[in-house]
């Protein structure tokens, strides 16, 4: 890792573990992205373009036509001066005008990684293990400055990036759009992919060829949401799971996000990504900064595959936080889908029996446990027992379930009110809404306005009060709508655009003081599945309930396509019962729980009404994933098959070390006569002697990655097979 500034090149040069990133400053005042690929040992920028006359293309100078903000890469472009491209920033001015040209000024160079006021970001544990750039650029007209901040880090092959903003001047200046990260390629042939779906169908992958113009990826949700995860990336056409390049950015944050590509009339394109503009702006009172979200930069040339070991290394070490980062994650039984608002005490405190005779951890109590809640239509915001299912309190329930070996979860959905509860009608200005509208309901719930300081406080002592009398140790955080009618009771008019910023930023408040107080309590973030699945919540919570949808077939591609960016570990997987509630599917107990186990295994059915056989095939699985479990939860995951592209499904995971993998294959849809499948391994030590546990045989790494391993005994739909190999010496 190091960063370099040539006082005589005039140029930038950011090392990562294997990435370059170099920025060059032309005429002393352009900042102008020149490289960002793998890593090289000095630059001497041998693509160097000479500058042509282009019509319509304004020149800055003069007496030099061929000089034009136009065709320029631009390191960090804005609006009306020149780049008729998609600006990353655009600010408005008390006149009115929209135009800013920010110069480079200065750099400073500094050890660690300085944290981000008000948001949550990747972070250094010392300062030796990070180095950080800031770069101030000015608009002297308006007092402008920007810094733009970039940390290149000596384990992990990702480069940060952020703007704060500060108004020197005199006069209020609005922010009418701040893109955490724009990069221009000089190159117009590439692929863009992302992840999209909705809600039950999370996170599906799709890949398109970009063509003049732009394509973008957006949310106006007020959440990162189900429809679009916050992550987007560029791939040569020929790039593939294991080969060729690829440039990525993922925005820590979990509200309206816009990423988008623009390939122009030269054949450049133009990457960005940052806060959404729509419906966005933000008043900076001189004196005043705003500090934009994150955006994590990672360059691959390992493919698809590479791209994402590089995400998940960072961001399992370097984004999640306290005890359970590196801890492994209980494996839990939750009673939603056994029961859903229907239980009591006894239900409860059965299924914690049935849990723990089979050996799991942890009984979640999930929706239902507080105020009149026996449907989704009333008391969220009254947090306090429904004394009518739980007439002993939490205290006691959470102390029984203790005393039968499991420790304790539960649910909250604390940024919500129902309309039908006591909240709502002791503070109905509390929601985000706009005087005189309708106030639009989905599932009778409407949002807490937490850009305000009463609602923020009155959301922590509710959550907190709990989390400080009953033995809690773990939480499900729930968020099950959209923001509609978004306004905000406390702004003046001309601030209404800042609300739904304010709102992630209270929210990232809520939970900063909720996990610094219960560093202790592992958190579950949830929003319907996985509709904010995305580096802002995984910065306070280290796992997701991925999706709502819990059938095994399902899930392949869910869990496939989520782990393109966020490690296994920081998924949550049930095994819920058939057929299953979402699709009505009926699956066999061991693929359901072969699919689970890539994740953070759980359940999410009653044991109680299962057949002995199930049972004890369930005791069995809770008994290999914990043999397993390190593995998946910290090791390298290697995709294998895509489920997105055939009937079949495979992935695998490897220890550090390459001394153990857990492969599993999926067989989805069975055709008579079928060719008998074959998987070939990745990532293990190629000299060394594997065995496949469970036989007397043994395999060369080399031989399970070049010819395979063969599928045998598959003889109808929703089959799998998982082997554990382990090391066992050396081929001489
Ligand atoms: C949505 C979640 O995703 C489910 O798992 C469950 O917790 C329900 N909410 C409860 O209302």
């Amino acid at each position: 890792m190091s960063i370099t500034f040539s006082e005589e090149a005039r140029c930038f040069h950011l090392k990562s573990r294997d990435t370059s990133y170099v920025i060059e400053v032309i005429r002393d005042r352009y900042l102008v992205p020149a490289y960002w690929g793998s890593r090289l040992s000095a630059w001497n920028n041998p693509s160097a373009a000479p500058n042509v006359e282009r019509s319509f293309s304004p020149s800055v100078d003069p007496e030099d036509r061929t000089f034009s903000l136009d065709v320029l890469p631009q390191e960090f472009p804005s609006y009306g001066a020149g780049d008729f491209r998609a600006p990353a920033i655009q600010i408005q001015q008390e006149d009115g005008s929209t135009i800013t040209e920010l110069l480079y000024r200065s750099h400073r160079i500094l050890p660690g990684k300085p944290p981000l006021e008000g948001l949550p970001s990747v972070y250094a544990e010392s300062d030796n293990e990070a180095e950080t750039l800031q770069i101030t650029l000015v608009d002297e007209l308006i007092g402008l400055e920007a810094v733009l901040a970039y940390t290149t880090f000596r384990d992990f092959d990702a480069i940060t990036r952020s703007v704060t903003l500060r108004n020197n001047g005199r006069k209020r200046l609005r922010v009418l759009r701040l893109l955490s990260a724009s990069y221009d390629f000089s190159r117009a042939d590439l692929q863009m992919l992302h992840l999209s779906g909705a809600w039950a169908r999370e996170c599906h992958i799709f890949r398109k060829s970009l063509s003049p113009g732009t394509s973008s990826l957006e949310s106006r949700r007020g959440a990162s949401s189900h429809q679009h995860n916050p992550f987007v990336a560029l791939v040569s056409p020929s790039t593939d799971e294991d080969t060729g390049e690829v440039w990525a950015m993922n925005l820590v944050y979990s509200g309206n996000f816009l990423a988008q590509a623009e390939v122009d009339q030269s054949g450049s394109t133009r990457l960005g990504i940052g806060i959404n503009p729509f419906e966005f702006s933000w008043d900076l009172e001189p004196g005043s900064t705003f500090q934009s979200p994150e955006a994590v930069l990672i360059h691959s040339n390992e493919g698809l595959s590479g791209m994402s070991r590089r995400f998940h290394s960072l961001y399992r070490s370097r984004l999640c936080r306290g005890r359970f980062r590196d801890a492994e994650r209980p494996i839990l039984i939750n009673n939603w889908e056994a029961t859903y608002f229907n239980f009591d005490e006894k239900r409860i405190l059965d299924l914690a029996a049935e849990a723990s005779a089979l050996g799991m951890e942890l009984l979640v109590l999930d929706d239902g446990w507080f105020g009149q809640r026996d449907d989704d239509r009333s008391s969220l915001g009254d947090w306090t027992v429904n004394s009518r299912k739980l007439p002993g309190g939490l205290e006691a329930l959470a102390r029984a379930v203790n005393q039968k070996g499991l420790a304790f979860g539960l649910w909250f959905e604390p940024e919500m009110v129902s309309v039908r509860s006591q909240l709502y009608e002791e503070h109905p200005d509390w929601c985000l809404h706009v005087p005189g509208r309708r106030r639009s309901e989905s599932r009778g719930q409407l949002v807490l306005d937490l850009g305000r300081k009463e609602v923020r406080e009155y959301v922590v002592h509710a959550v907190s009060s709990i989390l400080r009398s009953v033995p809690i140790s773990y939480v499900k955080w729930d968020m099950n709508r959209h923001h509609t009618e978004v306004g905000s009771a406390a702004l003046p008019p001309e601030r209404q655009k800042e609300t739904s910023h304010r709102y992630i930023l209270g929210l990232y408040e809520v939970l900063q003081r909720i996990t610094t107080e219960f560093s202790d309590v592992l958190i579950e973030g949830c929003s319907g599945g996985g509709g904010r699945f995305d580096p802002g919540m995984l910065a306070f919570m280290p796992q997701i309930w991925t999706s709502d949808n819990t059938d095994a077939v399902s899930r392949l591609r869910v869990q496939y396509g989520t782990s393109i960016v966020y490690p296994p570990v920081t998924m949550g997987a049930h095994v819920s019962a058939v057929p299953n509630h979402q699709t009505k599917r009926v699956t066999t107990l061991a693929f359901r729980a072969e699919v689970a186990m890539a994740g953070t295994l759980g359940y999410e059915l009653d044991p109680g009404k299962l057949p002995v056989e199930e049972k004890a095939q369930i005791a069995r699985q809770v008994d290999h994933y914990k043999r397993i479990r390190g593995l998946v939860q910290f090791g390298d995951f290697y995709r294998l098959q895509s489920p997105f592209t055939g009937d079949t499904a495979a992935w695998m995971f490897v220890s550090p070390d390459r001394s153990k993998a857990w492969v599993s294959f999926y067989q989805v849809r069975f055709e008579a006569n079928q060719r008998l499948p074959l998987v070939r391994l990745k990532g293990l030590d190629p000299l060394a002697r594997y065995a496949m546990c469970g036989t007397n045989r043994s395999f060369g790494g080399d031989e399970l990655m070049e010819a395979g391993v063969r599928v045998t005994g598959i003889d109808g739909d929703f089959q799998s097979r998982s082997w554990l190999f382990e090391r066992v010496g050396k081929f001489s």
